[in-house]
């Protein structure tokens, strides 16, 4: 794999959260003149990066809707030759977490961060996994092998 590729947190901006938790609708936002949660997450996380001594090992970039609104609030994490994952049920309150997940996102040889190497609030934030397409065979191998757990 090569070594200038660099991971991107993509942050829904339009989630509100997860209905069932009893948050308001979209609607109720709008209507009210407020922000909505995950675009609370993404100026958070994005603060952070901006912050970070050395700048941040992954960049960070507002997406409008992940299809994952019914566990929101959402985020995913991809970079070409790693596996990508899909995080749900976050919010702002977890803008820390993300970063540190960030991470070690970005330190993984594979994409894959163990449940118990990422932050209390996101051990069961994983929501899905998907390969994301590098540029060499050797990417597509690693896409295709069998996988243990
Ligand atoms: S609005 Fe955020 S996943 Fe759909």
């Amino acid at each position: 794999m090569s070594d200038n590729r660099r991971p991107c947190l993509y942050i829904c901006t339009t989630c509100t959260g997860v209905a069932a938790d009893g948050v308001r609708s979209a609607a109720e936002y709008d209507d009210a003149g407020e922000q909505r949660p995950g675009a609370m997450l993404y100026d958070a996380v994005k603060q952070q990066t901006d912050r970070a001594n050395g700048g941040a090992p992954f960049d960070v970039q507002p997406v409008v809707c992940l299809s994952n609104c019914e566990q929101g609030c959402s985020v995913a994490i991809a970079e070409p030759g790693k596996w990508g994952y899909l995080l749900g049920r976050v919010g702002p309150e977890v803008a820390e977490d993300l970063f540190a997940y960030g991470h070690a996102y970005a330190a993984s040889g594979t994409g894959t961060v163990m449940r118990r190497q990422r932050p209390d609030s996101l051990h069961h934030a994983i929501v899905a996994r998907f390969p994301v397409p590098g540029d060499s065979a050797e990417d597509e191998a690693f896409h295709n092998r069998t996988v243990t757990k």
